[in-house]
Formats: structure tokens, C-alpha cells, sequence
């Protein structure tokens, strides 16, 4: 987003005139800045045989998918329901690999159905898998290193006490399954947190794989270390940059590669990096609130359309779209229309803000719509994808009905 003479631009696309024309709240995504990430993401780690699979739990949108395959970007799926998104996106099945996280074994034989890459992440998973499948599908396993990683303890998932990944202490009843079912392993995957606050970790995290590839894995194809690349949330937030972490992932990567005397790929699994910017959640002011202690900016949405603020103490910049040069500024609190406290963010000094504003909450690609829900009964916004000149509707605002579809009325 771009501002020239007071107006703030996509594209060249008025902001203002996206949520005249499409209303709000609306979550409006800029395509080509999602392209901008994976050119960046390709060339930070130019030197190694990479291949993305974006997590596409962070934007789900079909339109979204489609503009990742067309980009060549692989996909990782934790869900059956995600598998079958991104096969209507296009996906053929070796593209997708299925990481889930403590589901039931039928569901993992669903998944084997659609023919989807498998990645464990449990010692009973693994012995169902064997006693079904013995060594004829290929199998990925997802460690757990014991490794501090993510910008807050909800987002941490490779330390000792996370639920995720299958301990590397436990590495020698893995191989006991391994040994009494023949399994065939052919990747490991790690994935320790998101928004990460020192690239070291994923040095760190990755000399675990190799020690454990060398140990025990002759003949891995890939090694899979997730994701927690950290974009910019504010304007002078820490973010991991890519250029170093590449320069020195390929450094290390390629020494492990020559000492283990095979080619080996190394994967990623990118959301944030590849979708948190490129979101924008415009959404009205209902009310300005001169309160005694503080003033409240009331916005036409809540945390039932972008969870982050309050779930995780993230930080979203706000910008008012409508006024954003103004001389007169104030602080303000900007809150959502739940009845809870629902505050998108505390003390904001913003150009004076005012009945009917059009604000722009940032970083409304990744875990905003996708972590929506109808709560308070209220419906979903639209989303809209600015994209090679045009601005698509890829998903309708919702209505009433929805909220009625699937109640069953009955007399009481
Ligand atoms: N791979 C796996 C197996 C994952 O579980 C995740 C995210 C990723 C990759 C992508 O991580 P990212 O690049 O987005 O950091 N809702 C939270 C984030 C939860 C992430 C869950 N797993 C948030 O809004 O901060």
C-alpha cells in the first residue's frame, strides 16, 4: 500500500473506493506482492535444491492457491479438508504434503487416499501406519528438537513441552518401528514456531535433522524445516532476513549435503512470510467514543474476523484510510463491535478519526480470515484479490442464511 496526495493505493487501486465499491469489512489481498515474497524466498536460498510449500493454513482462499501453483509454490496441508482445497486449486497430490497434528488414524488413511505426501508426528501413528502400510508409501516424520523458538509460548511448537513432532530422545523406538515394519522414510520435517526472533534458531534446528539424518536416514530426499520467518508487523519490528538466513542455510546446507554423499532437497513452509503483508482488513468506523479516560474508536468488525490482537498480543499496524494526512492527531483505542473486549489496538495516535472512516488494519493475509468465525452471530467479510490489473471478488460477504444453514430448527 502506497500513499500519493493523501490517498492511499493498491496497485493502482484507491483504497477508499474498494470498500465503497465491495463494502465492509473486507480483507482485500495484493497478489503481487505475494509474487514479490517467492521471488524473494527463491533467491535468498539460490544454490540449494528448494522447494516451498506454503502453509496454506495461514490464507486458504482457492483463488490464493491458485496464484501459488502458478508461481510453482508446492503446498503443505494439515487437514484432509485443507487436501481437498488445494486439489481443487489444481494441486496434484504429490504436491501436497499432510502434516497433521494427533488426528485420528482414519483420518491419515483418507489422506493416503488422496494420495497425499504423509508426515507423522507420533510413536502410535507410526506403528498403525506400519501395520497397514509396512514399507509401501514413503513417509516423512516430524521431529520434535526440544528447541525455544516463536514469538510467544502459543506459537512455540518444538520446545520439550509442546505437543508437536515426536521427541528426538525418542529417535531409538522410531527406529525400532522403523526396523519392525521396514518403513520407508524419505524426509524429516521440523517445525518449531512462528515469528521467530533470531534466525539462529533454524541453524540450529536444522544441524539437529543433519545429526540425525546421519545417524540414522542413508537415504533421505528432503529435509523439511518448516516455517517461522518473521515479517514486519510495525515499522521498525525485527524480521528475519532472508538474504543472511539464506547465505548461511545454503552454506551449511550444501557441507551436509556433500559430507552425506546424496542429493538431499530442502524444503520450507512458509505462511507469514508468503501472505501477512499482502492483507489489508478495511473496515468503517461505527462510533468515536470521548470516554472520561480514553477514547474509543469502534470499527465495524472484531476479533471474530482477525483474531491475532487478542489471542496472541500481536501488534497490527492501523492506518486511517480516509484521513491520512491530517494535522490534528489523537490517541485513540481501536477496538471491534463484540461484546467482549475485542481491541485491535491501545494507544494508537492516528489522524483524527472520525464517524464513517474507512481504517486499514495490516497484516490481514495470514491468520485473519482463516481464523474467523461467525462468533456474535455476525457474518463473514468478503475477500477481494487485487491482481495483474484487476481487483476479484474471491469470496462473497456472507449473509443471514449462512448463519441459519446448518441449524436445525425443531420444536421445543
Ligand atoms: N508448517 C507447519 C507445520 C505449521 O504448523 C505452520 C504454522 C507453518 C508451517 C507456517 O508458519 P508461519 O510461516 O506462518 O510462521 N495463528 C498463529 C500462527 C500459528 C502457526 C501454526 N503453524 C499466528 O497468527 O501467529
Amino acid at each position: 500500500m502506497h500513499l500519493v496526495n493523501g490517498k492511499y493505493y493498491i496497485q493502482e487501486f484507491e483504497v477508499e473506493n474498494l470498500a465503497k465499491e465491495f463494502g465492509t469489512p473486507l480483507y482485500v489481498y495484493d497478489g503481487h506482492k505475494i509474487e514479490e515474497q517467492i521471488v524473494k524466498m527463491r533467491s535468498a536460498f539460490e544454490g540449494v535444491d528448494l522447494k516451498i510449500k506454503y502453509a496454506c493454513k495461514a490464507l486458504t482462499n482457492l483463488s490464493i492457491l491458485k496464484l501459488m501453483r502458478k508461481n510453482g509454490i508446492e503446498i503443505d496441508v494439515v487437514s484432509v479438508e485443507e487436501a481437498r482445497l488445494a486439489l481443487k486449486a489444481g494441486y496434484i497430490p504429490s504436491e501436497i504434503q499432510y502434516t497433521p497434528s494427533g488426528v485420528a488414524f482414519s483420518e491419515v488413511q483418507e489422506a493416503v487416499g488422496l494420495g497425499l505426501r504423509i508426515n507423522l508426528d507420533s510413536i502410535p501413528l507410526l506403528e498403525k501406519f506400519g501395520e497397514v502400510y509396512g514399507n509401501s508409501l514413503p513417509i516423512a516424520i516430524r521431529l520434535n528438537p526440544s528447541i525455544m523458538a516463536g514469538g510467544n509460548l502459543k506459537i512455540s511448537t518444538g520446545h520439550a513441552d509442546s505437543k508437536f513432532g515426536i521427541s528426538i530422545q525418542q529417535i531409538d523406538q522410531v527406529m525400532d518401528l522403523i526396523r519392525k515394519y521396514d518403513l520407508k522414510v524419505v524426509g524429516l520435517h521440523q517445525h518449531n514456531g512462528s515469528d521467530f526472533k533470531s534466525a539462529d534458531v533454524i541453524i540450529e534446528a536444522m544441524q539437529k535433522s543433519f545429526e540425525v539424518a546421519f545417524r540414522y536416514f542413508p537415504d533421505l530426499e528432503f529435509i523439511d524445516m518448516g516455517s517461522g520467518f518473521k515479517v514486519a508487523y510495525s515499522e521498525n519490528d525485527y524480521v528475519t532476513d532472508m538474504e543472511d538466513l539464506g547465505k548461511e542455510v545454503v552454506t551449511v546446507f550444501n557441507t551436509f549435503v556433500k559430507e552425506y554423499g546424496k542429493n538431499v532437497q530442502l524444503w520450507f513452509e512458509p505462511g507469514k512470510f508468503l501472505v501477512s503483508e499482502c492483507g489489508l482488513l478495511l473496515t468503517h468506523v461505527n462510533v468515536v467514543k470521548y470516554n472520561p479516560s480514553r477514547n474509543f474508536v469502534h470499527l465495524d468488525s472484531g476479533l471474530n474476523h482477525l483474531i491475532r490482537p487478542m489471542m496472541y498480543d500481536a501488534f497490527h499496524d492501523i492506518v486511517n484510510i480516509s484521513n491520512p494526512e491530517g494535522n490534528v492527531r489523537e490517541l485513540y483505542d481501536i477496538v471491534g463491535y463484540i461484546c467482549e473486549t475485542d481491541t485491535f489496538g491501545k494507544d494508537r495516535l492516528l489522524p483524527e478519526t472520525k464517524e464513517g472512516h474507512i481504517l486499514g488494519i495490516r497484516n490481514a493475509g495470514a491468520y485473519a480470515f482463516s481464523m474467523s468465525s461467525n462468533y456474535n452471530s455476525r457474518i463473514k467479510p468478503a475477500e477481494v484479490l487485487i491482481y495483474h490489473g484487476k481487483v476479484h471478488l474471491i469470496r462473497k460477504r456472507e449473509t443471514f442464511e449462512d448463519i441459519l444453514r446448518n441449524q436445525v430448527e425443531v420444536d421445543i
